[in-house]
């Protein structure tokens, strides 16, 4: 067997593995044939469950199932399950493990080396947890690299950029902003913010506490300590964010949820923006910060700004809201105008999540950075 490295993106959400084909990144399938692995980890008798087969575990056997753990690395966080203690680092190795398997089924060849990637702003404690993931896995772990790096990385990579790229990076359970100059093969992180403790976990609560509170509002029940109840709540509070991606409105319809009894209700993007203000606030705080930083005495700006409206290097639309009077700005009674949106300003046009994209990106694009001689 050949021995190859592997790259992993262990994520709160998702982990996903590639090895270098060549001079190109190449995603290799888990053993369902999935570019991406749920970060799912359920202990059961028979052995640990890694992915989407631990997802029905969520419904059954909640204790015994682990979600999110990369928000508990570096932490003192335990549990046991079946009389064994478990540690972040220990769940992460599991999910690694799982991947590394089913990549040398795969390419029959040894996968004994390896980068993992972790947020910009892990400290060290969460990076040495993360090392220690991939080296209880049976890993060398060469390296652990920032994630908007590796991003920056791989774009540039494909579009043989010489540029400054935005990283906006809203993942499951933490959220960065990163400015990455690219160019002759060199890529720098010139200013990485974010929030440890914010992603769309966030936003998933949001619609599972709506979906609580009307459930009572209609039946009169609490089900907040019933965890069958409350897994389903969560799955659908999912998927309906997802749905509400693409589309004004999603109807939630959970059948037997608790009781016999069943929810039915709709939800509009509208609704649930307003419920998320609180998490906007924070993403909109992140992109403040970072313009702040760079705007500050550490960088000098070389080149014209670009008087052109730009809407950022990694998304062609940076606002869905093209001035449609219907829409309302969320934290304030006036309808965004075309005017609004075009300035470009987000706190004229805060319609989507999208702006800090669009605004960051028009302000760079086309200017250089230099640090102070
Ligand atoms: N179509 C979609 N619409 C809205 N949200 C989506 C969509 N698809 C995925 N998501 C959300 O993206 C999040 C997962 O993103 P991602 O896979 O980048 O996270 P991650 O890499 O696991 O997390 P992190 O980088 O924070 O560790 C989840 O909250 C998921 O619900
Ligand atoms: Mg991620």
């Amino acid at each position: 067997m050949t021995k190859i490295s592997a790259g992993i993106d262990l994520g709160t959400t998702n982990s996903c593995l590639a090895v270098l084909q060549g001079d190109k990144p190449v995603v290799i399938p888990n053993d369902l044939g999935e570019p991406i692995t749920p970060s799912l980890v359920s202990i059961q008798p028979e052995g640990a469950v890694v992915g989407k087969n631990a997802r029905r575990f969520l419904l059954t056997h909640p204790a015994n199932t682990f979600v999110s753990i990369k928000r508990k690395m570096g932490e003192p966080y335990t549990r046991t399950v079946l009389g064994k203690e478990y540690r972040p680092e220990s769940v992460s190795a599991l999910i690694l493990s799982h991947m590394k398997q089913a990549a040398q089924k795969r390419l029959n060849a040894t996968l004994d080396e390896v980068v993992i990637t972790v947020p910009a702003n892990f400290n060290s404690v969460q990076r040495q947890a993360t090392k220690d993931a991939g080296e209880i896995a049976g890993f060398n772990v060469l390296r652990v690299v920032n994630e908007p790096t590796a991003a920056a990385l791989a774009y540039g990579h494909e579009h043989k950029l010489s540029a400054i790229l935005v990283v906006f990076d809203l993942g499951g359970g933490t959220f960065d902003i990163s400015v990455v100059e690219a160019g002759d093969g060199l890529y720098e992180v010139i200013h990485s913010c974010g929030d440890n403790h914010l992603g769309g976990d966030d936003f998933n609560l949001r619609i599972l506490n709506w979906i609580v509170q009307e459930f009572q509002k209609q039946t009169g029940l609490d089900i907040r300590r019933d965890i069958p109840a409350m897994s389903l709540v969560r799955e659908w509070a999912v998927a309906a964010k997802h749905t509400l991606t693409n589309a004004a409105e999603v109807r939630v319809k959970i059948d037997n949820l608790y009781q016999g009894k069943g929810f039915e209700a709709g939800l509009t993007r509208n609704l649930f923006e307003g419920m998320s203000r609180e998490l906007f606030d924070r993403l909109r705080s992140v992109a403040q910060t970072v313009k702040g930083a760079l705007s500050a005495s550490k960088y000098r700006v070389e080149g014209p700004p670009d008087a052109q409206m730009n809407t950022g290097f990694f998304l062609d639309d940076p606002c869905d809201n093209s001035g449609n009077p219907g829409w309302r700005k969320p934290d304030g009674p006036m309808p965004v105008t075309k005017a609004d949106h075009a300035s470009g300003d987000p706190l004229r046009c805060p319609k989507c999540v999208r702006w800090a994209v669009s605004w960051i990106g028009r302000y760079w694009k086309g200017r250089r950075l230099r640090a102070p001689k």
